[in-house]
């Protein structure tokens, strides 16, 4: 009998169903018989003993369904140490149910918070398994994670719908795409879309070689111009600040994002007209991709098979096409960032997309 706890935290994304059912379905395949104990909305479950009895017909005719049957919430790690409101130690919490309930291992997956407090777990002697989820795909140890290409399958739909109004009216369009960090999902939808323009934090960008592109588009005859932009795109002049000045200039910021204050700098250097679509969440949501189904199943067959032969403390992850485990202790607090000198990035160069760089 394997005693199994599972949660999922963090932001949500496609396939984080599909995921479990892998899990669930490689245990029930083997005989093995399981229990499964669902914790919900995340850490918070676990911390506070809030779970439910799962059985093999909570996972069936999930596999299409977006979202998590478990919820989902940020528990930041930086806070797990602190005490709560009530002063309960939210660590010994976790430890404690974990125990009480007998449980042979959790099966956690998250994105990057997530996955330092389930290390952190496994330092506290927990036996843990992660599955990698995220539509920033920027998780360290894995090639990929799920939910990224059913985002960048949707971030592509919303720049090929913005190229035909662009198009009919000869405008300068800005599609902002989530990631504050890393431009992964910018990048692969940008291409994906056929914009002219990426904007990625990993390169911070000069308004003046932005408006070039765009001039140079004008003269060649183009009426309109794409910009995929990320949240987290960043100009050399801030790049260049420190945290502290950063954070200063931030806390003065009239703008709603990044996007505006992009578009407002070129519609006064081009007279041109400028506007912003956001799909936002519209990103995380929905039902995952054949890719992402096909991926998550996999990924949580695996971890099934290491629950089986009792390996814990791995991240199952995928590397050069391959289903991998990765030690927990390799992921945890890392980012996987997009290289500027990256092949990608060179090939987009290469087919005339500028990064304002
Ligand atoms: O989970 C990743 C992510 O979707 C980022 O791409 C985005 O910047 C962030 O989460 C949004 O977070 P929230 O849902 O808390 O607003």
């Amino acid at each position: 009998m394997k005693r199994i706890g599972m949660l999922t935290s963090g932001g949500d994304c496609q396939a984080l169903n599909a995921a479990m059912r892998g899990v669930v379905k490689s245990l029930s395949y083997s005989g093995e018989p399981v229990e499964i104990y669902g914790f919900l909305e995340g850490y918070k479950g676990l911390i506070y003993g809030n779970f439910r009895m799962l059985t093999g017909a909570d996972f069936s005719g999930i596999l299409t369904k977006g979202g998590t049957i478990l919820g989902s919430s940020r528990t930041p790690f930086k806070l797990m140490r602190e005490p709560d409101e009530n002063g309960l130690d939210k660590v010994e919490a976790m430890k404690q149910n974990y125990y009480k309930l007998r449980l042979d291992c959790l099966v956690i997956l998250g994105g990057n918070g997530t996955h330092k407090t389930a290390n952190m777990l496994r330092e506290e002697g927990l036996n843990v398994v992660t599955l990698p989820k995220t539509i920033d795909n920027d998780l360290w140890g894995t090639d990929m994670t799920f939910g990224f290409q059913s985002a960048v399958n949707i971030a592509t739909d919303c720049i090929d719908c913005i190229h035909t109004t662009a198009a009919s009216h000869g405008r300068v369009f800005i599609v902002e795409v989530m990631g504050h960090k890393v431009g992964y999902l910018t990048l692969n939808a940008g291409m994906a879309g056929g914009a002219d323009i990426i904007l990625i934090p990993e390169i911070p960008y000069d308004i003046n070689k932005v408006v070039d592109a765009i001039n140079k588009r004008s003269e060649r005859g183009s009426k309109f111009t794409i910009l995929a932009v990320a949240e987290g795109a960043i100009s050399k002049e801030d790049a260049a600040l420190s945290k502290k000045e950063y954070k200063k200039k931030m806390a003065d910021y009239k703008y709603p994002s990044v996007s505006y204050e992009i578009a407002e700098k070129i519609q006064k250097k081009t007279g041109l007209d400028v506007r912003v679509t956001v799909p936002g969440h519209t990103q995380r949501g929905g039902s995952p991709c054949p890719y992402d189904r096909v991926f998550a199943s996999r990924l949580g067959a695996e971890a099934g098979r290491l629950i089986l032969k009792g390996e814990y403390g791995f991240m199952v992850g995928y590397k050069n096409r391959e289903i991998v485990k990765v030690p927990l202790e390799d992921v945890a607090g890392k980012l996987k960032m997009v290289a500027p000198d990256s092949d990608i990035i060179r090939e987009a160069k290469l087919l005339g997309i500028s990064f304002g760089d």
